[in-house]
């Protein structure tokens, strides 16, 4: 079997194309495809998803990066916060979703406690998240202090987007959900952001900075930037599906923008079911074998 990618699959973003439109569709988004998005300013989309359908769907849209966060914690395992999950709780679910997708390239997310402790302890949890779920890539949280993780895990073949600014998984060192890198902190999250990519990842999620220092960044670094409440000037942009699209109710962080009421949807639809099975209107004959 020929080990050649296809032309389709090599087919470099956009060249050629007029405007931000991609010229020709590729079959996998890889890592290079991203880096050249950024230089012709082409927006990179990314989702998170957890499931089989959410990934289908997202993929079949054309996003071209899920996520299979760690907020699967409190978004599909009724925790709190991201704190909780484990590796073995997030490998099904990334498995699934690398199962259901054709194009997006899935990105596994690295839980709190699976690779702080060494860059061996990181090389062996994300080799998991590779081998066992198919994931395309990791992602884990930090700046400076991750770099020895970040070129441990490169280096043995596993291509890693770093997280900064706002790291929920240290939500308790940063005296909660708060906006990191404003005024005289800017230089830190600067220095973190050259930080991850002189050890190798090949984009940056930026979450809670000031836009200005989020477009500076942006500007500085040859990797993609993809951000969540960091402004409109990052290469890309990255939302948790069920904020995006209204599988919850509640407050909403002030960089959330709601394009779908799902949640309204599957109560209409739940009601309409109770409704039908209390008053003996379903199943009609048209059901009944
Ligand atoms: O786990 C997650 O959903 C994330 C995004 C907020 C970037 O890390």
């Amino acid at each position: 079997m020929s080990t050649n990618p296809s032309a389709e699959e090599t087919a470099p973003y956009g060249s050629g194309a007029a405007g931000n439109a991609p010229a020709k569709p590729v079959k996998k988004v890889r890592t290079h495809h991203l880096r050249e998005m950024k230089q012709r300013g082409e927006k990179i989309t990314m989702l998170t998803s957890y499931d089989m359908y959410s990934a289908q769907i997202f993929d079949e849209a054309g996003v071209d990066l899920l996520l299979v966060g760690d907020s699967a914690s409190n978004n599909v395992l009724g925790n709190e916060t991201s704190l909780p999950v484990t590796v073995d709780e997030l490998l099904p679910l990334t498995r699934a979703v690398s199962r259901s997708v054709k194009r997006a390239m899935v990105v596994g997310d690295l839980p709190f406690g699976s690779y702080q402790a060494s860059p061996e302890q990181g090389y062996l949890t994300a080799v998991r998240f590779m081998k066992e779920a198919g994931a395309h890539c990791v992602k884990l949280e930090g700046g400076a202090e991750m770099a020895p993780v970040i070129k441990k895990l490169t280096e043995g073949g596993i291509p890693v987007i770093a997280h900064i600014g706002f790291t929920p998984q240290s939500e308790h060192v940063l005296g909660g959900y708060r906006v990191q890198g404003r005024g005289d902190n800017s230089d830190r999250i600067i220095d973190d952001a050259k930080a991850v990519q002189e050890a190798g990842s090949f984009a940056v999620v930026m979450e809670m900075v000031p836009g200005d220092v989020a477009a500076q960044i942006t500007k500085e670094l040859d990797i993609p930037t993809i951000g969540i409440g960091a402004g409109p000037d990052c290469d890309g942009q990255v939302l948790v599906w069920q904020d995006a699209f209204g599988m919850r109710s509640g407050k909403m962080a002030r960089f959330v923008k709601q394009y779908a009421d799902v949640k309204s949807v599957l109560s209409e639809g739940a009601e309409a079911y109770i409704s039908d099975v209390k008053g003996s209107t379903f199943p009609g004959p048209e059901h009944t074998f």
